[in-house]
């Protein structure tokens, strides 16, 4: 029992060294205050400016800007799908001119030049209000005539015969920089002093 006890002593005195030499290197491998601050500033660094990165995409897949061009709207293609400018389009169409570009919404659209040889400052959607054909210029009856049904527009898209039932819709055309560009019609049409149909 007397030789048990001795024994014992030297072994519990060993383990609370070893605690003591165990906390001592626990304490030597933690960082100061200073250095604690230093380090999360880091790990959000770290952390932050990755996920910054990712949120500028979202943010453009979430609320896309508008195109660019004049009026806020989208920039008006020809044919070819190259920008139309109010300097090229005027030098290839001579007043009385409606010929399509692609507007809102990708929908064929007809600028219009006036008597004056300028374009007027809304287009007209070819789109036949009737089942959707694309509605071509007639520049001999003076109008827009479907061939699929018979409808006729005025020379301003204001429906004159059925079976459509609304005049074609339109946009506002703008020049900014000599590029043209269409946006959305949204107040009242001034070809039947009602509100717009197809806002
Ligand atoms: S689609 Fe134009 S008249 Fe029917």
């Amino acid at each position: 029992m007397l030789r048990s006890r001795q024994s014992a002593k030297p072994a519990a005195r060993s383990t609370a060294v070893v605690r003591a030499s165990g906390a001592s290197a626990l304490n030597e491998m933690v960082p100061d205050r200073s250095k604690r601050t230093t380090m999360n500033w880091l790990l959000v660094g770290a952390l932050g400016l990755p996920g910054l990165s990712l949120a500028g995409p979202f943010a453009y897949f979430l609320f896309p800007a508008k195109s660019g061009g004049g009026g806020g709207g989208i920039v008006a293609l020809d044919a070819l799908g190259n920008t139309v400018t109010e300097s090229g389009w005027l030098s290839n169409h001579k007043a009385g001119d409606r010929s399509l570009v692609q507007g809102l919404k990708s929908d064929a659209t007809y600028l219009i030049v006036s008597d004056e040889g300028k374009l007027e400052n809304f287009a007209v959607n070819a789109v036949c209000t009737h089942l959707g054909c694309v509605v071509p210029w007639d520049s001999n009856l003076n109008k827009f005539a479907c061939p699929c049904h018979g409808s006729q527009y005025n020379n301003q898209g204001k429906v004159v015969r059925g079976p459509a039932p609304l005049s074609l819709a339109l946009a506002h055309m703008d020049i900014a920089d000599d590029t043209v560009s269409l946006s959305e019609w949204t107040e009242t049409d001034f070809r039947t002093g009602e509100q717009p149909w197809w806002a």
